[in-house]
Order: structure tokens, then sequence, then C-alpha cells
């Protein structure tokens, strides 16, 4: 049983998990210039808030090394123009943005083109292990909210796959398994691009954990009828109010949780917050092309030239979520204290933040 991964750094070569492919072929590809990094964001190669700055932070490094100037100044501004690109891949999760400009910041004092090149690589570094340890300490944290409960739902994949490693919501099954806590996992599929039914499930089963495939219109049905405990989710962005930008059909789970009487996690490290938006309507929302919802695959399933409208993500007020789990720690939302007081009282385990 293994964990999968999906950005992997070796030998000075970045390779990405084609996201697209699964569950069909698990095929790895390496990305070596800007636009190649670029397109794997813009067409879901690779996905997930996190995994999606980690591969973009490796990618601007990447692309810096083929800058000719030696002049440091124009070299920064090279970068800067590097990162604007990148960060227009994708417009929701903060993550993409919050990562290059770590990038930028890091070379600001740097004296020659050489060293800001290699201060680059070592950002990207840092970016994907600080990752991979803030999403341990996320599942240790979620294990201790989710410890008398066994039946959980999710939506979407923010799994290990969507981040360096072990995930954010999906983080508890993983660390559960290692540790011999049992979940019973259930999968929205997640509608239209099946990240759910495709990737969720796919991840779980490599690791060995109980997983069973719902359509997202069963949600309710299923609530009741196998007695889900809690449902938790992964965030593309969380205001300072504490609203949160998740896939689509988020929302319609937190509705549902609050119908039920059951908790409402979302899973997400410090690295998915803006402090700069006081509330989720400041968050840009991604639409998509029709033919992701007027298709299956390569099976039309509306009339051709049907209006269709496809926000990939949606917003969950804050008021709807139990708490939010970082790897610093919990935080409640409607508690008296702001989320910003709560992120950074709680004692950090030893993380960059
Ligand atoms: O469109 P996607 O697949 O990138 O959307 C991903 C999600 O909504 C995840 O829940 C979120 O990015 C968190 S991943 C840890």
């Amino acid at each position: 049983m293994t964990i999968p991964l999906s950005v992997i750094w070796k030998d000075e070569q970045l390779t990405i998990l084609d996201q697209r492919l699964l569950p069909q072929a698990v095929q790895y590809e390496t990305l070596e210039t800007l636009e190649q990094v670029h397109d794997a964001i813009f067409q879901l190669k690779v996905r997930g808030a996190p995994a999606i700055g980690i591969a973009a932070a490796y990618g601007l490094a990447l692309a810096a090394r083929r800058h000719k100037t030696v002049d440091i100044e124009s070299f920064r501004k090279d970068v800067k123009k590097d990162a604007d690109y990148l960060i227009a891949s994708r417009p929701t999760a903060v993550n993409l943005a919050w990562a290059v400009a770590r990038l930028i910041n890091r070379i600001e004092q740097a004296g020659t083109v050489a060293q800001a090149k290699t201060q680059l690589i070592e950002e990207a570094q840092l970016i994907r292990d600080e990752d991979e340890a803030a999403c341990r300490n996320i599942g240790e944290h979620a294990l201790e909210l989710l410890a008398d409960k066994e039946r959980v739902l999710t939506i979407c994949n923010a799994g290990s796959i969507a981040t360096a490693k072990y995930g954010t919501a999906l983080a508890p099954f993983h660390l559960g398994k290692e540790r011999g806590q049992e979940f019973q996992v259930y999968a929205c599929e997640t509608r239209p691009l099946f990240q759910g039914g495709r990737l969720t499930v796919w991840e779980l089963q490599q690791a060995g954990v109980d997983v069973t495939l719902i359509t997202d219109s069963m949600a309710a049905h299923t609530i009741a009828a196998k007695g889900i405990e809690a449902i938790i989710v992964g965030a593309d962005r969380i205001t300072a109010n504490g609203d949160t930008a998740n896939k689509i059909g988020t929302l319609n789970l937190a509705l549902l949780a609050q119908a039920y009487g059951i908790p409402f996690y979302v899973a997400a490290p410090v690295s998915t917050f803006d402090l700069s938006l006081e509330t989720g309507s400041s968050i840009p929302i991604e639409e998509r092309a029709a033919e992701e919802v007027a298709t299956i695959g390569t099976q039309q399933i509306a009339p051709a030239g049907t209006k269709v409208f496809n926000p990939a993500f949606d917003v969950t007020p804050a008021k709807y979520i139990t708490a939010i789990i970082t790897e610093r720690g919990i935080i409640r939302p409607n508690d008296e204290q702001t989320i910003e007081a709560q992120l950074y009282a709680v004692p950090s385990k030893g993380e960059t933040v």
C-alpha cells in the first residue's frame, strides 16, 4: 500500500503525475519549460491548491535558469514576468500566487544572477518540504477531531496528489491507516471533471483505505442512509472571515451538514489563507469550458449548443464551517476571536509560517 505523489523533484528535474489520465493510466511527465508548467496547471494535469503552488515554484525556478542576462535587476524583472504568466493559469487557488511571491521575495537581496538562480531552487524545495510537514500536521489535528468518527464524506480530491504528500482533507485517512484507525470514506464523484471518482477513489485504494463512490446528488440520502458522521473538504482560498472557496459542490455539503447536525470541517495549510480579502465575495471564481458539462469524455450528453454555466468552485460562508484544520491547529471561524488571531495564537509545531 502506498501514498501516491504527484509533484516530484529529483536530479534537478521536475516530474508530475498527469492527473487527467487517472485512473486508466499512471503516467508521469517531465516538465522543462515555463510554458509546459503553465499548461500542465491550466489543463489540470497537476491540480489541487498546494500542488499547483509547488509545481509553479519549481517551474519558475527552472525557467529562471534559462535566462541569459547577468544583470541582477533585469533578471528579477524577467522572473517577475514569468511569475505573472504562471499566476494567470488558474485564478482561484491562492497557493499559486503565494508560492511564486515567496520565490520573488527570496531573490530580493540576491547580489548575483547565479546566486538568485540557486536561491529560487532552494525556495521551491522549501515550499514542497514545508507542505509535506504541514499536511502531516493537518492529518494529526484532523485525527483528533475525527477520533470517535468512522464514516466520513468528502468531495473532489484534497489528497496526497493535490499536495506534496498526505493531502489535507485526506491526510487523516492516510495517517489513520498508518496507525490502525480505519475510516469508511464516502467520495462524491465531483462533476464535471470527476476528481472524486477518478482521483480520490484511486488514491485511497492505492493506500488501502476503505472508500465508497457516490454521485454528488446522492450526498443527502447517503448522509441519512449510511450514518455519515462528519464531512471534511479541502480549500482553494480562505478569506479573513473564514469564508472558503473549494470545489463546486462543497457549499451543498456544508448546507447538508447543517441540516443533518453533523460537523463540517475544512482542512487547509496556512498557504491557502488570503487574509488580504475580507470575505468570500471577493474571491475570483474560475469558470471553465462548456464542454466539460455538456460532454462526458468524448460523449455529448446535452444538445449541441446548449447554454452552460460551469463555475469550478463555490464559496462556503464561514457560518457553516465547524472548524478549519490547519498545520498550526484548529480554528473555529464562529469563535469570537478573529481567524487571524487564532491562526497565529496556536503554537506552531516547528514549521515555518
Ligand atoms: O479544480 P481542482 O481539482 O484543482 O480543485 C481542487 C480542490 O477544490 C481541492 O479541494 C483544493 O484545491 C484543495 S487540495 C488539497
